[in-house]
């Protein structure tokens, strides 16, 4: 009996990794994280499947379906949104998981970033202007920030920033970042990226207020940086003609003659 945590994607449900997909439908119980998972996912479990909206319980009552389900002998697919390896409240299950000795194995998933990215249409790492993404949050109810993990600190290196669970602090999240970024630099917030109701707006740090037209709502990405929507960049030299690499010798005495490892 093995717990499979499964990345469920941002929304879009056919956003799910194919063994993401056929774990589901392997797993006779399925735990999913409710408020962001698209029940549609559900669709692959097996006729008869215990399935369970993990939104309104406690890691206690978690658990004991884990148990239950364990003692019984059925595999159990665990849904979260996006990717496991943020924000997920993964760690603490595995952890307890481990005190059990109840085995456990992890399927990543597309994160929102990723998918609040593609919906921009925008690299967020472009030569020359930001090699770098920091993918955060501002302070929220269940989780403090550690002291060194600021917006300012984060907004000094001049990184893009991808900031989660923060669009409820907006106008705070504005007010930190401007003077070191410019009012001037592009920012974008997706709603619910993938999702039928997705929302884009791009502004500076400036206009951003006033281009929101008031909307909060609640899941959503804020990326900030020079990196967002710019056409001044340089080429990177992966491609470029006269580049000597491994797959595309170039030149009389090539760096990585033919034939090489
Ligand atoms: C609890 S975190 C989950 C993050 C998730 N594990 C991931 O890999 O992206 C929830 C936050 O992620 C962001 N988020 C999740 N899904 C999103 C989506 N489809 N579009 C925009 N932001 C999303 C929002 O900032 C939301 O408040």
């Amino acid at each position: 009996m093995t717990v499979h945590f499964i990345g469920a994607g941002p929304g879009a449900a056919d956003l799910i990794t194919l063994r993401g997909r056929d774990l589901i439908a392997s797993c006779p119980v399925c735990l999913y994280a409710g408020s962001l998972v698209p029940e549609a996912l559900l669709q692959h479990c097996p006729k008869g499947a215990r399935i369970i909206n993990t939104a309104s319980m406690s890691l206690d009552e978690i658990m004991a379906e884990i148990q239950s389900a364990h003692d019984a002998g059925h595999d159990i697919a665990r849904l979260h949104s996006g990717d496991l390896s943020v924000w997920s409240a993964m760690g603490e299950q595995l952890r307890r998981l481990r005190a059990l000795d109840i085995p456990y194995d992890v399927t990543p998933g597309v994160p929102a970033f990723a998918a609040a990215s593609a919906a921009l249409g925008a690299e967020l790492t472009l030569p020359g202007v930001a090699q770098s993404l920091i993918l955060t949050r501002t302070s929220g109810r269940a989780s403090s920030m550690p002291d060194g993990e600021t917006l300012e600190n984060f907004a000094k290196t001049g990184a893009t920033l991808a900031i989660h669970l923060s669009v409820h602090v907006l106008e705070e999240v504005i007010s930190r970042l401007t003077p070191h970024y410019g009012g001037d630099c592009p920012v974008a917030i997706v709603w619910r990226a993938t999702w039928p109701d997705q929302r884009v707006v791009k502004a500076t740090l400036e206009t951003l207020e006033d281009a929101t037209g008031g909307e909060r709502g609640r899941t959503a990405l804020i990326l900030v940086g020079r990196a967002i929507g710019a056409e001044e960049f340089d080429e990177s030299c992966l491609y470029a003609g006269d580049y000597d690499r491994r797959y595309r010798p170039v030149g009389t005495d090539p760096r990585f003659p033919e034939g090489t490892e």
